[in-house]
């Protein structure tokens, strides 16, 4: 096994996003000579010199300059050369699904089909994107062995170890969490353990099959969704018995049995709103994981009705939400629950203001809402807030120069209730 290691040197990384550069920049600093490939000409002449194009993840701009610097990390345009002179190959490419929640694999697809061009014998491929259980076998290493006329398990080696990590703290979760890999076969799984111990200097768990690999990841994100969901419906009943969530949660959870989740206005990102789906669609009907995904979706309308019920019609009412990311401190929209609370609000013929630190007017505008600063001398005239992103700039927001704002809607249960109260504004949680 050694033997083999001393000889994997040249790594390629297919898609250098937010995901895959890190790992680029990680695995060209442990000792390995990286190849980034990626479509998008500005992410490859930016690599290329020595700057990180994803920001706000600590430590990857250090990363990136330093290998550069020593000439261990270079990116190209051309998947096939970086494959052709690479040893192993990491894919890193998204899978989306579409408006109708099919899965959608055009850029995965096209990934692949020039790594089976550029691929010679003895080459380890790695997938880590999120993947729909048996689309590495079936759909991608079948790819390959079709375009290379190489066999896998014989010619190349095929595994999968899902990416598990958390925005913004990267780095430090390829370090912490265990790496989970399958492998097509016993070479397959061994050479892409050695390589992970080397690469990112953590502990493996080496599961039985591709199948289970790519399994597990779908499955973590199907459980949170699962628990978030029920800790929205328990916040809605909570609501109805005027009962405070927050303190049941804490109250609960101080029994090891208990793990209850946080409730919130709505789920997003590209991980939990999306992976469940890899599910739903080859099987998985009809229960708890379609229906939590039904449950969640539906909590941004809970939070309009919420206020509705408080303050009567939204009809020509300013409503400002805080936050159009996805979550607290991320520049990232996908599947954020503004983009819900912005539908709604539409219907309701609202006049709707966004704020978000992280955005630049520009960004805000496109979403077809009116970008408010919070110096702004509108904000005198907003009528109800929306909390959506808990951003560690609103922390310390003080809301008194709202002064004709009726209610706040907490949908992170995040504000401080008596504050808001003193200064006239009601305020409501999500069964808070
Ligand atoms: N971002 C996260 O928090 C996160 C967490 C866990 C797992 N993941 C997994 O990582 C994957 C990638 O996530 P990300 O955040 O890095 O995505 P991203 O959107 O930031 O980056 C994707 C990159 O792939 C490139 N690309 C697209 N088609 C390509 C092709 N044919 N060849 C080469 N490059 C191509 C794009 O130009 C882009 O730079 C996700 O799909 C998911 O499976 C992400």
């Amino acid at each position: 096994m050694t033997e083999i290691n001393q000889t994997l040197k040249n790594v390629a990384v297919v898609g250098l996003g937010k995901i895959g550069l890190t790992l680029a920049a990680v695995f060209a600093n442990n000792g390995f000579n990286v190849y980034g490939a990626d479509i998008n000409e500005e992410v490859v002449a930016s690599v290329n010199q020595g700057k990180s194009h994803v920001k706000n993840e600590p430590g990857l701009e250090q990363l990136v300059e330093n290998a550069h610097r020593h000439r261990t990390l270079t990116a190209t345009s051309n998947t096939s050369e970086a494959v052709s002179q690479s040893e192993i190959v990491v894919v890193i490419v998204p899978v989306l699904i579409d408006e109708q929640n099919n899965v959608d694999y055009c850029f995965i697809d096209q990934a692949v089909e020039a790594i089976a061009k550029g691929i010679k014998k003895g080459t380890l491929v790695i997938f880590e994107t999120t993947l729909p259980t048996g689309d590495t076998r079936n759909r991608f290493g079948k790819k390959i062995e079709d375009v290379s006329n190489l066999i896998a398990g014989e010619d190349f080696y095929l595994a999968y170890s899902p990416e598990r990590v958390y925005s913004n703290r990267i780095i430090e979760d390829l370090k912490n969490y265990p790496k989970v890999v399958g492998g097509l076969n016993e070479a397959s799984l061994k050479i892409a353990s050695s390589f992970y111990q080397k690469a990112l200097n953590c502990n493996l768990i080496e599961v039985s099959s591709l199948e289970t690999a790519e399994f597990s990841k779908v499955a973590e994100c199907v459980y949170r969704d699962v628990n978030i969901a029920l800790a929205n419906e328990l916040a809605k009943f909570a609501d109805q018995k005027g009962v405070n969530i927050p303190e049941v949660i804490a109250a609960s959870n101080s029994q090891p049995f208990s793990n209850l989740h946080f409730p919130g206005v709505g789920v997003g990102g590209h991980c939990i709103p999306i992976y469940p789906y890899f599910f739903i669609n080859r099987g998985l009907k009809n229960g708890l994981t379609q229906l939590a995904r039904e449950v969640n979706d539906k909590m941004s309308d809970y939070a309009i009705t919420k206020i509705e019920n408080t303050i009567g019609s939204l009809h020509h009412k300013n409503v400002l939400i805080l936050g159009l990311a996805f979550r607290e401190n991320v520049k990232e929209t996908t599947k954020s629950s503004t983009l819900l609370l912005i539908d709604h609000l539409k219907q309701k013929q609202a006049n709707i203001f966004l704020n978000d630190p992280l955005f630049s007017d520009n960004e805000i505008a496109k979403y077809a809402v009116t970008p408010l600063s919070l110096n702004d001398k509108m904000i005198s005239k907003i009528d109800v807030i929306i909390l959506q992103a808990f951003h560690k700039q609103y922390e310390s927001l003080d809301f008194k120069d709202f002064i004709n704002c009726r209610i706040i809607l907490d949908g992170r249960n995040s504000l401080n209730k008596e504050l808001i109260n003193q200064l006239g504004i009601r305020y409501k949680g999500i069964g808070n």
